[in-house]
């Protein structure tokens, strides 16, 4: 199934679609839904239920938040309170649903209210995602050849970290991750290899309104060799809560000539001897039941598919994650790709072989 969520559906809100989420309620419909508990017979409950729903949605065709961010409950839950056959059940459906107005309920990993998750829409939880078009709002410009979609971040920052956490990217390239953790007020720590790169990355993200007052750190530096402990102190974290890793997919980029640069390794056995040290370096930093996601995809050698993707998974597992789950993303058309589009198709045809318009998103729990 495609997810609802695409590229295109994608907020315009900033900074943080979250805070229409938040518990501060509706305190005509929660009293009023206090009064329809206190009802006798279901007629007068229903009665009672039938004024919230006509007032509530009088002035708007809303069925989830309600005007300059207020929440309503949802027209379908007033509906099963409606439709409910005995008092009983009319009463349960109404305190479960005056409970998600009042109430807040977290898995402890995020901010996401349980109480809600019918308005939670725009967060995916299918393992095929699919974005018909890149985020280019604010600092996102997507200027950076091998960049990712700012979808991804989004999405794993929102399901698997809080407001004030921590997040590290050892392959920051031009920020897209840290540029996320501003608008979703989540502090940021990148590493990015490439000086010039690491530069322009810093300008763009200090040009994002700072709005939930985080801090961002990024760094110039050989994430093979570095150490994550002394940064991460030296930004104020004591540990992080979420990693991104967006690797190189080995040589298929070449994105410097510096020898320390993945995607320069002489084989795909010594890129994932590389990779594999900066899964070990960053480990010790990620909290202790917390999550890692990576970022890869799949390359030809030879006439040959390499599941890179697969084998830099198995470098992960080796050191002492769990595997929570693989997404499948399509690859958008770039206008780069969309020229040679003509070109790949005939050469799939001829050679037997299929045209990349996936790759994977690994995500890993780190056992505690
Ligand atoms: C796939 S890109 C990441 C792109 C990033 N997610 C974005 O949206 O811009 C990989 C990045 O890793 C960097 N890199 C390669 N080797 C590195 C190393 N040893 N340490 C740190 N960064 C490295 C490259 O310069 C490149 O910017």
């Amino acid at each position: 199934m495609v997810p609802k969520s695409s590229g295109s559906q994608r907020r315009g809100t900033k900074p943080n679609q979250d805070s229409s989420r938040e518990p501060h309620g509706n305190t005509n419909i929660v009293d009023s839904l206090g009064e329809a508990l206190e009802c006798r017979s279901i007629g007068l409950l229903r009665r009672k239920v039938k004024e919230i729903a006509e007032t509530s949605y009088e002035d708007t065709e809303s069925n989830s938040n309600g005007p300059s961010g207020s929440y309503l409950p949802l027209k379908e839950d007033l509906v099963q309170i409606l439709d409910a056959q005995t008092l009983e059940r009319a009463k349960y459906y109404t305190n479960r649903l005056l409970k998600s107005l009042t109430g807040n309920k977290t898995n402890g990993i995020n901010d996401i209210n349980l109480h809600r998750w019918k308005q939670y829409d725009d967060i995916l939880t299918d393992s095929l995602w699919t974005f018909d078009k890149r985020d280019t709002s604010g600092s996102h410009l997507g200027w950076y050849w091998g960049n990712f979609v700012p979808q991804i971040p989004h999405q794993l920052i929102l399901r698997y970290t809080k407001r004030g956490d921590w997040v590290l990217d050892p392959f920051a390239g031009s920020g897209t991750t840290l540029i996320e953790c501003v608008r979703l007020g989540r502090n940021g720590i990148g590493v990015e290899l490439s000086e010039e790169t690491k530069s322009r990355a810093a300008s763009l993200i200090a040009s994002e309104s700072n709005d939930f007052g985080v801090r961002t750190v990024l760094k110039d530096g050989d994430s093979t060799r570095m150490d994550f402990s002394k940064l991460c102190k030296k930004s104020g974290a004591s540990r992080v809560q979420l990693t991104i890793m967006h690797p190189p997919y080995f040589d298929i980029i070449k994105f410097s000539d510096k020898s320390r640069d993945l995607s320069n390794s002489a084989s795909v056995e010594k890129f994932l001897v590389e990779f594999g040290r900066v899964v070990k370096r960053t480990y010790p930093v990620l909290q202790d039941g917390r999550y890692l996601a990576l970022i890869a995809g799949d390359k030809y050698q030879n006439g040959e598919w390499i599941p890179l993707g697969f084998y830099m998974m198995q470098e992960v597992l080796k050191n002492g994650y769990k595997l929570i789950g693989i997404v499948t993303k399509n690859f958008e058309d770039t206008r780069a790709k969309r020229d040679q589009k003509e070109l790949w198709r005939y050469r799939a045809l001829a050679g037997g072989f299929y045209v990349f318009k996936h790759e994977y998103i690994f995500i890993f729990k780190k056992q505690s």
